[in-house]
C-alpha cells in the first residue's frame, strides 16, 4: 500500500512520547546523576520496555556495558536507579567481580554440587529469592550489577554468557534461576585512562579540555577508544550478547560543582533523617564550596575525592560539634571559609535566630522525593531568609 494514499484515515502517533512513570524515573535520575545523559536515557529506555511488556522472552530485559573513567558515575547510576525505583540505593543485586578472580570462588555465587565438600555450608548468592527480594506488587524488576567485570575469572565469564543470552543460571544443586526480569549492568573502567588522557591533552587539569570536549569528533573517538579496549579484553561471544555499550564521559568542573551540591544535599538529608536528637540545617557559603571543590578535585579520579573531602571537612567536624552539643536541635549552621587559616569555619546563628526553621527541623519529616538529593535547597531557603545583621553568629572551635 502506498504510504500516503490513506493517511487521512490515520492519525499519526508519537513514538517518542514517554510514559509519565518513565519520565519521572528519568527526571529523578537527572537529579542524582550529572553529565551522563546518554546513560540515563538508555536505562530509562529499558524501564519503558519493561513497563510496556515488550521484552524479548527468555532474555534479560537488557544487557548494558558501562565503560569510562574511574569516578564518573557508572556504579552510582545503578545505585541511583535502585533508589528511585525501590527507595533504597542498595536495592539491587551486586556481584563484585574482583571477588571472583579464581574459578573455585564461583561456588559463592552458584553453590557447590551435592556431594562436594562444603556443599551444605555454601549458600549461593544468585538464587531466585535473591533476585526477587526487592519485588513489590507494582514492580517485578531486578537490577543486577556485575561490577568491574574485567577482573572476572573465566569461570565467571562462562556463567555470565548463559545469563546474558538465555536469562538462566543453573545452580550447583540444579535449581534454575530466571533472569528474564532483570536489567543486567556490567561496568568496567577499561579504556578509562586513555579517554582521560585524550580529554586532558597533557593531563593537566580539566580546563584545557573544555573546548575539545564538545566536538562530535571527540565524542566519537571517545566511544571508539573505549569500545576498542573492551573488544581487546572481552571475547566476541561476550561482546555480541551486550545490547548496548555506554561510554561515560570524564567529568568537567561544572559537573563537579553540581555533584558537590548533590553530595552536600545528601549530608543534609542524613542529618534530617538520622536517629540523633540534634537535627539541624547547614549551609555552605560560596567560598566554602570553592574550597571543597579545590580540595576534592583530582582529574584522575573523577568525583571520588569530592566525597572524601566532604566527609573530612564537613561531616567529621559536624559530628564533633553535635557530639559536644555545640550544635543542638533546630540550629542553623553556616559553613564559611577562613582565608587566613585556610580552613572551613562553622558559625551558628545565636539563640532564637532561626526560630522560624524549627517546624521544618523538629518535625523531622523525611523530605519529599522532590527534595531528595536537593537537601541543600532547604538550607539555601533558610539561608535566604537569614538576616546576619540581626542575628550574629557564634564561632565554633572544631577539635
Ligand atoms: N556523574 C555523576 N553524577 C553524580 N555523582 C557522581 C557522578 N560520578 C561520580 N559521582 C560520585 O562519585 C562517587 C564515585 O562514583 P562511581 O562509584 O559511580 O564511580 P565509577 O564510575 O563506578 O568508577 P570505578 O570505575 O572506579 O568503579 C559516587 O558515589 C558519587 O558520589
Ligand atoms: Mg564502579
Amino acid at each position: 500500500m502506498d504510504a500516503n494514499s490513506n493517511t487521512s484515515q490515520f492519525g499519526e502517533l508519537n513514538p517518542d512520547l514517554k510514559s509519565e512513570q518513565v519520565r519521572e524515573f528519568e527526571d529523578k535520575l537527572y537529579d542524582r546523576i550529572v553529565g551522563q545523559e546518554r546513560a540515563v536515557r538508555r536505562l530509562s529506555g529499558l524501564f519503558q520496555i519493561y513497563q510496556s511488556g515488550l521484552t524479548i522472552p527468555g532474555r534479560p530485559i537488557g544487557n548494558l556495558l558501562f565503560l569510562g573513567p574511574t569516578g564518573s558515575g557508572k556504579t552510582r547510576l545503578v545505585e541511583a536507579a535502585a533508589e528511585v525505583l525501590f527507595g533504597d540505593e542498595r536495592a539491587f543485586v551486586k556481584v563484585d567481580c574482583g571477588e571472583f578472580q579464581h574459578s573455585h570462588e564461583i561456588a559463592k555465587l552458584v553453590g557447590s554440587p551435592p556431594g562436594y565438600l562444603g556443599h551444605r555450608e555454601t549458600q549461593p548468592a544468585l538464587t531466585q529469592e535473591a533476585l526477587d527480594q526487592f519485588h513489590s506488587d507494582r514492580l517485578h524488576l531486578t537490577l543486577v550489577l556485575f561490577d568491574e567485570i574485567e577482573k572476572a575469572s573465566d569461570a565467571l565469564w562462562k556463567l555470565m554468557l548463559g545469563i546474558l543470552d538465555k536469562a538462566t543460571l543453573t545452580l550447583g544443586d540444579n535449581r534454575r534461576v530466571d533472569f528474564s526480569r532483570c536489567i543486567i549492568v556490567m561496568t568496567s573502567n577499561l579504556g578509562g585512562s586513555e579517554i582521560s588522557r585524550m580529554m586532558m591533552g597533557t593531563g593537566l587539569g580539566f580546563a584545557s579540555a573544555t573546548q575539545k570536549y564538545d566536538s562530535d569528533e571527540t565524542d566519537v573517538s571517545i566511544y571508539h577508544t573505549a569500545v576498542e579496549s573492551a573488544k581487546r579484553k572481552f571475547s566476541p561471544e561476550f561482546m555480541n550478547r551486550i545490547d548496548k555499550v555506554i561510554v561515560f564521559r570524564p567529568l568537567r568542573p561544572e559537573h563537579l560543582e553540581k555533584i558537590l551540591d548533590i553530595e552536600l544535599g545528601q549530608v543534609q538529608q542524613r542529618i534530617l533523617n538520622s536517629q540523633a536528637e540534634n537535627k539541624f540545617v547547614f549551609h555552605c557559603s560560596e567560598p566554602a564550596r570553592q574550597f571543597l571543590l579545590k580540595e576534592g578535585t583530582d582529574p584522575q579520579y573523577g568525583a571520588r575525592p569530592l566525597k572524601r573531602t566532604i566527609e573530612r571537612h564537613i561531616v567529621f567536624p559536624l559530628a564533633n560539634l553535635t557530639a559536644t552539643r555545640q550544635i543542638t536541635l533546630g540550629d542553623f549552621i553556616r559553613v564559611d571559609f577562613d582565608q587566613d587559616r585556610n580552613r572551613l569555619v562553622f558559625l551558628k546563628a545565636q539563640e532564637g535566630a532561626i526560630i522560624h526553621t524549627a517546624p521544618l527541623v523538629a518535625g523531622a519529616a523525611p523530605l519529599s522525593d522532590d527534595q531528595l538529593g536537593k537537601g541543600v535547597a532547604v538550607a539555601e531557603k533558610v539561608a535566604a531568609e537569614e538576616k546576619p545583621q540581626i542575628f550574629p553568629y557564634t564561632k565554633f572551635k572544631v577539635q
